[in-house]
């Protein structure tokens, strides 16, 4: 309820305003997002690395409403990932990418781009919001919107708005997903609100189908979770299972505690018992056991823990020593604020502490 109602404050333009603002923003933004650059997610890539852990790198920014926006995103990625592969750093996968659809189109409407803010977009925060002041850059190197997307103009699409937004994030993905096989390592698609959730699975299926390494990301706390499991747990699969960030409906969502921890529970065994690639992503000591016991029955490469930047640190390093492979999941971007709304909002005392901070800074 609490975390429900910090998301929906987030949305509003004031509360946005004393968060980038306040004094300490930038310290707590560090504890959680690696930079703004490509040299800050390096950096933290390569200090990760050097401790045994394996990373996933976010180039933070969704939602985009914007043709070129979402194709900019597009190309820093495929910029990220040779870099990447110039440093040697995603052989065989040890750094890989996490993507969210909504950054490259998915939510595009228009041939123009700029779509129109509607009521999934507004589901998400729990009221409108305009444009970021921060929209990502083209690296350098790198035309603005350099990205083509071949039937974008005049394209109407027969069944609506998703199927222009489907196909842009589809294109611009096929890219991302080329230039990682080509730098030697994968693709995971983040999992957005339940809004979302049909065109994601089905977009990471087909890429998947076609390039094998595209992987999917399951929401204990969607109701329809334990089905899509079912689906995923297939031969080659690589399936993030994660308790989900998103306020949904109750009618779409788990929203007690226990009741999302139970829905994990049941997931956890079903990927565990399968023969695809289980990556447990969760900072909970319960699930993290009942993961451990699950995995003895499997061999320790077959499957591996995810934790994000910035929380237990301790744990992951204790799990990676104990043989488990680990990956740390690193954001990075400009574009950090709804980010950060959701990792305070997991942690109330996480609020708290940054709220206090600012009323007496001194
Ligand atoms: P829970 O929230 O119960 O936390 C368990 C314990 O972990 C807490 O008691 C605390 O000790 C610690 N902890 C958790 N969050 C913390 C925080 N922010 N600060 C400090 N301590 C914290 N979600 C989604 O909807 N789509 C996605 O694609 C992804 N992707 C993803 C990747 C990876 C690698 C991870 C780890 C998580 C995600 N998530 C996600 C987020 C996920 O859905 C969930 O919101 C968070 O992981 C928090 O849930 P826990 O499972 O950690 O349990």
């Amino acid at each position: 309820m609490l975390r429900k109602a910090l998301l929906a404050a987030a949305a509003s333009e004031r509360v946005r305003g004393l968060l980038t603002g306040a004094p300490t923003a930038s310290s707590v933004v560090g504890r959680y997002v690696a930079g703004e650059s490509i040299q800050d997610a390096l950096a933290v890539a390569r200090a990760l690395r050097s401790d045994g852990l394996l990373v996933s790198l976010d180039y933070l920014g969704e939602d985009s409403i914007d043709a070129q926006r979402a194709a900019a995103t597009a190309a820093q990625y495929v910029h990220l990932l040779g870099r990447l592969a110039a440093e040697g750093l995603s052989d065989g996968g040890a750094v890989e990418v996490s993507i969210k659809l909504s950054a490259i189109g998915l939510l595009l409407s228009s041939p123009g781009g700029t779509g129109s803010p509607n009521g999934e977009l507004t589901s998400r925060m729990g009221g409108s919001r305009p444009p970021s002041p921060l929209a990502p850059v083209p690296p350098e190197g790198m035309p603005d919107g350099e990205a083509k997307i071949s039937d974008m103009q005049g394209a109407e699409g027969t069944a609506g708005s998703s199927t222009l937004g489907e196909r842009i994030a589809t294109e611009h993905l096929e890219r991302i997903v080329v230039a990682a096989r080509d730098a030697g390592t994968t693709v995971t698609v983040d999992a957005e609100d339940h809004t979302s959730t049909d065109a994601t699975l089905r977009i990471a299926t087909a890429l998947r189908e076609r390039f094998g390494s595209v992987g999917s990301v399951v929401q204990a706390a969607l109701r329809r979770t334990e089905g899509d499991v079912r689906e995923l747990a297939a031969p080659g699969v690589r399936v993030r299972l994660c308790k989900g960030a998103y306020a949904e409906p109750l009618a779409e969502a788990f929203t007690a505690r226990h009741d999302i921890d139970r829905s994990f529970a049941r997931c956890l065994r079903t990927l565990m018992a399968g023969s695809g690639y289980p990556m447990i992503a969760t900072h909970d000591p319960r699930l993290i056991a009942i993961t451990r016991s699950l995995g003895l029955g499997r061999s320790p490469d077959s499957f591996e823990y995810q934790m994000l930047r910035g929380v237990r640190p301790v744990e992951q390093r204790r799990l990676a020593a104990s043989g488990a492979r680990v990956r740390v999941y690193v954001p990075y971007g400009g574009d950090w604020y709804r980010y950060l709304v959701r990792r305070l909002a997991e942690r109330p005392a996480n609020l708290a502490l940054f709220l206090r901070s600012q009323l007496s800074p001194g």
